[in-house]
């Protein structure tokens, strides 16, 4: 009975702040835990909806931590060398009880991140939230320019696990990233040159790639994320509680009767009401825990189990060890940087003596272009306060269109990249057979 009654105990001091009896236990519980001390007291009703920022940045952050967990399960037993890492990975695929699983759960994890973190920055844009609202103090242009750097790191987090592997797909999909980045005029060839530890994939660049891959991107991606969610914090909350605020402002058009200055009645002059130009934050919002809190574990839930259902439906690939005098036809980036292959081949031209380099084009300009573009919107966005948190605002129509064409256009290189281009990247439908092509030695 004692037994039962300590275990008893021990569950509530474990579980009591998932479900406080009251307003002061609530708040008691995000002050006392250390898992919960970095959320507000609480939270608008606004950011708490499914449909304002569907969560996307909630699950970026959950599937880094599924990367993290899986990841240094595999570390026990990948060898970074040229000689083992294939076999290493063979020996997780075939021999080492659930390794395929967690090398399934790794990858599967680490795409999703990728396309999740570029869904999160479209809902960012197409709600405005890269701009200051009514909160004083904020600089949520600051936060979006963080995203950008989370976004890049996201990729070179992918890009540098890629070769790990040491197959055929690893070794020539680095090839075609790094031949694309080396493209950058004066800088392409040296920093080519600085990250594969020499002119050719070997080695070098493995050790290099998994030093930065298990080490120095995710601690740089783990500041980053915790100085983006403190940016949260100073800029008032998520942008739709600045449009809330704003609102209930709006409601207050007529003086309401808080306060009357003539003298109990007595006098025969007309009153004068005071108007409450405060915002009542209480109205809007409701305790973090356990609002905040069941919603976060919700979508912890969801994201993992999509990721061990999808792990079980998609292999992940392994193909020939890598060997570099086998070129494959064609040999295709890493997915994600199919859109810039495809630029690139879009706008090679060859006009009789004369070639128009398209790796220069479309494998540097192009995308530099769209970053600075994408540094500099939020100053540039002149839309007024009343736009700031909602999704399509009539005002940013014109820019929400022309950032969602190139969204589109985006996606639609990437799909045309992956599943129609074949040998000579020439058009192929993903039905149709491609034709055996000699191997290039
Ligand atoms: C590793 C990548 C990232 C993680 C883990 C992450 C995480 C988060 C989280 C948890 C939130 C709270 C709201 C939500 O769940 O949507 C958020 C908000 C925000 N994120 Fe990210 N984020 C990442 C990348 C980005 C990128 C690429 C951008 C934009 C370029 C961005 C810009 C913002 C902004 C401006 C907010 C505030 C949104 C608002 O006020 O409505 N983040 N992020």
């Amino acid at each position: 009975m004692q037994l039962i009654e300590s275990a008893r105990k021990i569950t509530r001091r474990l579980l009591w702040t998932w479900k406080p009896g009251s307003e002061k236990e609530a708040g008691d519980a995000v002050v006392k835990n250390l898992l919960l001390h970095w959320f507000p007291n609480r939270t608008s009703l606004g950011s708490l909806s499914w449909g304002y920022s569907f969560w996307l940045g909630t699950m970026a952050f959950v599937l880094f931590l599924v990367l993290v967990l899986t990841g240094i399960i595999l570390m026990f037993l990948y060898v970074p060398s040229v000689e083992r890492a294939y076999g290493s990975i063979k020996d997780l695929e075939f021999v080492v009880s659930f390794g395929w699983l967690m090398r399934g759960a790794h990858r599967i994890a680490a795409h999703l991140m990728v396309a999740v973190v570029f869904l999160h920055m479209v809902r960012v844009f197409l709600t405005g939230a890269y701009k200051n609202g009514s909160s004083v103090g904020a600089n949520r242009p600051l936060n979006w320019i963080v995203g950008l750097g989370l976004l890049v790191l996201t990729l070179l987090l992918s890009f540098t696990g890629y070769l790990l592997p040491w197959d055929q797909l690893a070794y020539w999909a680095i090839t075609v990233g790094t031949n694309i980045a080396s493209a950058a005029p004066l800088v392409g060839k040296g920093m080519r040159f600085i990250l594969l530890g020499g002119n050719e994939i070997g080695q070098n660049t493995l050790i290099r790639f998994y030093v930065l891959h298990v080490f120095f991107l995710p601690m740089v991606l783990l500041f980053l994320f915790a100085y983006h969610m403190w940016r949260i914090r100073k800029d008032g909350g998520l942008a739709v509680t600045d449009h809330e605020a704003l609102d209930q402002r709006l409601e207050e058009t007529a003086p309401v009767r808080t306060k009357t200055y003539s003298l109990l009645g007595i006098t025969g002059s007309g009153s004068v009401h005071v108007q409450n130009r405060m915002v009542d934050e209480e109205r809007n919002s409701v305790a973090s825990v356990p609002h905040l809190t069941r919603r976060i574990w919700l979508v912890t839930i969801v994201t993992v189990v999509a990721v061990i259902g999808l792990t079980l439906l998609v292999r992940a690939p392994l193909e020939a060890p890598a060997d570099p005098s086998v070129t494959p036809n064609p040999a295709k980036a890493p997915w994600y940087f199919l859109w810039l292959q495809e630029i690139v081949t879009i706008s090679t031209v060859r006009l009789g003596q004369l070639t128009i380099n398209g790796a220069l084009i479309g494998g540097i300009v192009l995308p530099a272009v769209l970053f600075i573009l994408a540094l500099w919107w939020p100053f540039r966005d002149r839309s007024g306060l009343h736009t700031v948190g909602i999704w399509f605002a009539r005002e940013r129509r014109t820019q929400n269109l022309v950032f969602l064409c190139i969204c589109v256009l985006i996606v639609a290189f990437t799909i045309v990249g992956t599943f129609f281009r074949g040998p000579y990247w020439t058009f192929y439908w993903p039905w149709e057979a491609w034709p055996s092509i000699p191997v290039k030695f």
